[in-house]
């Protein structure tokens, strides 16, 4: 097991590079099952979920290839396997997003139902729903998804909540059924849109990527692309906050600011100054944090995986601030570790009431998801004294060597063995 330590206090200085996007890369590589011939991917980000989805690829019979840093190349030709196992599906509900590809291209899948998950139940209802719009027979039994069907038939499909992988995974089993598939009320992230953007690459004829009425049009195979990575947007917005936390003055180079909109408003909005020189984007944190109410929506409104990290900036505020958290019913767990900090935080059903405090203290904190562990690293950075974070392996999941770039702009921070 490991540990992060951090001491408090340091301001950031310095330049760092936003790495590929986790929830881009995912459905990518799922997405090569569709594919006859190889793919190869760029920026292809080092994390624990990039290395899962890997295992389900090759469980399957594909074949993947990382020689240099960054790069992948992904050989679907050997595919034989239909079947995503429960061992691997508990380590990553993304895992669902091989569903979709798999029917489509197998005509069969078993998939393990992904289980409970921390910030929410999760239920993938609507994935499995769509699918059976489109003509698939699905059962579940045993914990597992067992799907058939004899060729996917296009369909109408309107989405209750404009779900994101249950966006990607139905885009991707239309790419290759027969005839046009709609989909309405579709999740607009900019992770679906680059999706649509690859597929097409491969030969899809996908429109309206990025917005809530995707149209398919299935084609007979789809053949191989080389394309690369989105950078993420998540780590941007969680090191824009880090600079805002220690007064810092940051350079973030391969930053996707078009997609943080949502984010860079409010964070303004709180008293940081960025700005953009269209190729970098600077960050400047200064110690007059003001309060400001978010609420989390679906894409394009304020992401609900910058929840955490802001309530963190928020803790540090003057003032009173409300966070309404609208897309997962449980996504406050790291309230009660921030509390342990120092924080001023109470939680009303799904809104959070932070009262801005002079300033968090150290101390032993223990993560409980991925943006939650990220919010206990931020507030080590701002905290006076020592923090330890421990189950820093919800970070890698999705945060590629954070403590590694945060060192390198001053931060008194690193990891040890327990
Ligand atoms: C994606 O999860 C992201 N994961 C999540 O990021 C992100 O928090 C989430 O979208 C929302 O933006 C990946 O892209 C791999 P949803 P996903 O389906 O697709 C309900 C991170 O930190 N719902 O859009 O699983 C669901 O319960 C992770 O990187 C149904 O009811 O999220 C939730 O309340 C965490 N039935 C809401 O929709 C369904 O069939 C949105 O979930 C599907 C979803």
């Amino acid at each position: 097991m490991e540990k992060i330590i951090i001491e408090g206090g340091a301001r950031l200085i310095g330049d760092i590079a936003i790495s590929g996007s986790k929830n881009s890369a995912l459905p990518i590589f799922a997405s090569t099952i569709l594919s006859q011939s190889p793919n190869t991917f760029h920026n292809v980000p080092n994390l624990r979920d990039i290395a899962t989805i890997q295992k389900v690829l090759a469980n399957l019979g594909i074949r993947v290839t990382r020689k240099k840093k960054g790069v992948a190349r992904i050989d679907s030709s050997g595919l034989s396997g239909h079947e995503a196992p429960y061992d691997l599906v508990k380590t990553m509900r993304a895992s669902i997003l091989v569903l979709g590809p798999l029917i489509s291209r197998r005509g069969k899948a078993v998939v393990s139902l992904p289980g409970g998950c921390a910030i929410g139940a999760r239920p993938v209802n609507l994935h499995l729903r769509g699918l059976e719009a489109l003509g698939a027979k699905i059962e579940l039994k045993h914990g597992y998804i067992y799907a058939k069907a004899n060729g996917l038939k296009g369909g109408h499909i309107y989405l209750d909540v404009p779900t994101v992988t249950g966006t990607e995974n139905l885009m991707m089993a239309a790419a290759l059924a027969q005839g046009k598939t709609v989909i309405e009320n579709a999740a607009q992230e900019p992770e679906v849109e680059e999706l649509a953007v690859v597929l097409n690459k491969m030969g899809a004829k996908i429109s309206g990527g990025g917005t809530s009425l995707l149209e398919i049009d299935g084609v007979d195979e789809l053949g191989g692309t080389e394309h690369t990575i989105m950078p993420d947007r998540i780590e941007a917005g969680t090191l824009m906050v880090a600079a805002g936390l220690t007064q810092g003055n940051l350079r973030l180079m391969n930053c996707p600011l078009s997609s943080l909109d949502a984010v860079v408003n409010k964070l303004q909005e709180a008293g940081l100054e960025i700005q953009s020189d269209g190729e970098t984007v600077t960050v400047v944190g200064n110690n007059r944090i003001r309060s400001v109410d978010v609420k989390t929506l679906p894409y394009p409104g304020f992401p609900t995986d910058m929840q955490a990290q802001i309530m963190v900036f928020m803790c540090l505020a003057r003032g009173l601030s409300v966070i309404s958290e609208t897309v997962f019913e449980n996504r406050f767990i790291h309230v009660s570790e921030l509390r342990r900090m120092g924080a001023d935080i109470k939680v009303e059903s799904n809104s959070a009431i932070v009262s801005g405090v002079k300033q968090l203290s150290g101390a032993q904190v223990m993560a409980t998801d991925l943006r939650a562990s990220a919010s206990l690293v931020l507030a080590g950075l701002a905290a006076e004294g020592i923090t330890e974070v421990a189950r820093v392996y919800h970070l890698d999941r999705g945060y590629d060597q954070l403590e590694k770039k945060l060192v390198r702009v001053g931060a008194q921070i690193k990891r040890i063995k327990t």
